[in-house]
Order: C-alpha cells, then sequence, then structure tokens
C-alpha cells in the first residue's frame, strides 16, 4: 500500500507532545491503562523503552505533521510482534488507516517481521474498523477480559500475516 506517511523513531523533544495526545480523555478512554499519565511518568518510560531494542517507539508524520504514534513490541526478523498506536486527536478520518498503513510497510519490510498482532477493547469501534480495513484478521474474544470499573470489557484479537500484507 502506497502512502505519504514517514515513519521516524521518537525522541526526547517528541515526549511532551505524544503525551498529551496520550492523555486526551478521548484516547484514555479506549487504551487498557487509562490513568492520565505524568511527564515524570512518561519519561521513565521512555528512558526504559528507548532503550530496549526488542521495541520500536516510531512518530508517524505526514508532509512534516506529526500525525501520530506507533510501537512495535518482540521485534525480530521473522518474528510476531504486537504494535499499539494512536492518531493524534485533530486527526481528520482516514488518519488512522495512513497511520497503520505506513506502519505496516515499515513493520513487513525494514523489520522483517512475519506477523503483527492487535488488541482492542471491544467497545473501541475506530480501532475495530481500523484493523478491519487494513486486512487483519479477527483470531479470537478474550471474553471479559480487561477490567474497566466494575465490569470486565471483551478484548478482541487481531493478527495479520506478512504474506496477507504483500
Ligand atoms: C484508532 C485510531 C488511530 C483510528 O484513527 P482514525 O483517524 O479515526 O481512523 P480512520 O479514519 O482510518 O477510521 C477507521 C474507521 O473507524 C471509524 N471511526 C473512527 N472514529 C470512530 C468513532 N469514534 N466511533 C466509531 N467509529 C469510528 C471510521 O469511520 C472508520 O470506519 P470505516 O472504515 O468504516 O470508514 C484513532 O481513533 C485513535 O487514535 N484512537 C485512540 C487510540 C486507540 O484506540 N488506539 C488503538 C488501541 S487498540
Amino acid at each position: 500500500m502506497i502512502n505519504s506517511c514517514s515513519l521516524r523513531p521518537l525522541t526526547e523533544n517528541d515526549l511532551a507532545m505524544v503525551l498529551s495526545w496520550r492523555n486526551e480523555p478521548a484516547v484514555r478512554a479506549v487504551m487498557f491503562n487509562r490513568h492520565e499519565i505524568g511527564m515524570d511518568e512518561h519519561r521513565d518510560w521512555f528512558a526504559t523503552a528507548s532503550r530496549d531494542e526488542t521495541r520500536r517507539l516510531l512518530l508517524v508524520e505526514e508532509a512534516g505533521v506529526p500525525i501520530g504514534y506507533v510501537q512495535f513490541a518482540n521485534v525480530r526478523p521473522g518474528g510476531v510482534s504486537d504494535w499499539g498506536f494512536y492518531a493524534t486527536p485533530s486527526a481528520r478520518k482516514g488518519t488512522g488507516r495512513r497511520l497503520g498503513a505506513a506502519a505496516l510497510n515499515h513493520a513487513f519490510g525494514a523489520l522483517g517481521l512475519h506477523k503483527v498482532c492487535g488488541q482492542a477493547l471491544a467497545s473501541n469501534t475506530a480501532s475495530i474498523r481500523m484493523h478491519c480495513a487494513l486486512g487483519f484478521c479477527q483470531e479470537g474474544i478474550l471474553r471479559q477480559h480487561h477490567p474497566i470499573d466494575d465490569r470486565h470489557e471483551d478484548v478482541i484479537c487481531f493478527g495479520l500475516l506478512s504474506h496477507e500484507w504483500d
């Protein structure tokens, strides 16, 4: 899939911007970890995660403008990686799909992954539709799996194989 997004490693200079996206109520509401993240916690996370050679923390830009953040875990050539992402709160429709497509081009190209896996809360319609639009297969449902307030929400598991992206 051809698109005009580019990816680059997240840097210290991006942290405040990315934290403001991550802390938006609409983003927090659909994440597994919903608390408001402070700058110290965010810096500690970055210090640890950016040293981990099996992780990729990536800023996605379009015509030089940041449009979102994507991360891959358990990265190794031929491996199976879990991804996560969010778009800028001001993103226009279609941003998620373009961001996702650019990230998957990178995952199955430069990173040489065999498979990318994603998980979404059952209430996260945008993420579910985005995974489906990108060609992910729904591989299972973890029933009443994630505690939220006084209930447990289903988690939808997605997978996409390298040759399916080709
Ligand atoms: C998930 C996310 C990146 C999608 O970004 P986006 O720019 O809305 O993506 P797209 O415009 O490509 O839309 C994807 C689909 O979701 C739909 N959608 C978007 N926002 C929606 C909403 N709030 N409610 C219902 N559907 C929504 C779109 O209409 C589109 O559906 P379509 O394929 O039938 O047209 C963005 O919503 C986001 O950052 N969410 C918060 C973080 C998050 O959920 N991360 C993933 C955790 S698993």
